[in-house]
């Protein structure tokens, strides 16, 4: 298993692999990647390298996690990087995610961002615990911010500074 940089023509495995977290998981908030492959092609192609990352774990030819960092470009947020991440299910508990944090970690650091920031839902117990071990912190919860199926769950945001 190695971890890379995403090519364009990973876009539409990517893509299916966050399809079917957020169908069989209800861990993303959401229920599909909005827009589909083509749009994570034009985000990948147009978007500077110093601005945004796109990891893959890579075994053998199938994508098994994924992990994007995107920083603010406003000057006084520019400090801030935002990170999200999944893993394939039959691929959990195995490292991946912790390589990909690590990976996107040595990215920030590289291109100047000082403070990683992302957000969970409060009944994402794997989530949480990726990012305690990954040196993250809560720093607010905001309240019902997300309705899945009939519950209102709530968002926590965390971050890690890197220096
Ligand atoms: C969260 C997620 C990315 C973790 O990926 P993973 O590859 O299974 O994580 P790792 O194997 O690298 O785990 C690293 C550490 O995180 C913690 N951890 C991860 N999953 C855990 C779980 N289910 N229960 C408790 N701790 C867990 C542990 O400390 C683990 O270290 P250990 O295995 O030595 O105990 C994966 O469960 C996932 O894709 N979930 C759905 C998508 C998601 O929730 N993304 C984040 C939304 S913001």
């Amino acid at each position: 298993m190695e971890i890379r940089q995403a090519r364009v023509d990973d876009a539409a495995a990517v893509t299916a692999l966050i399809d079917l977290v957020a169908q069989n998981d209800a861990t993303l908030g959401l229920d599909r990647y909005p827009g589909g492959a083509d749009v994570l092609r034009r985000q990948m192609e147009g978007t500077p390298k110093d601005v945004s990352t796109f990891l893959v774990a890579a075994d053998g030819g199938a994508i098994v996690g994924y992990a994007f960092i995107g920083r603010y470009i406003t000057p006084t947020l520019a400090h801030v990087g935002v990170l999200s991440i999944v893993v394939h299910p039959a691929h959990r508990r195995a490292g991946v995610g912790r390589r990909l944090m690590d990976e996107g970690a040595l990215w920030a650091g590289s291109v100047g961002v000082r403070k990683l920031t992302l957000s969970v839902l409060a009944t994402n117990a794997a989530g949480r615990a990726l990012f305690v071990a990954s040196g993250f912190a809560t720093e607010a919860v905001r309240k019902g911010q997300f309705r899945i199926g009939s519950a209102d769950v709530d968002e926590v945001l965390m971050a890690r500074w890197l220096s």
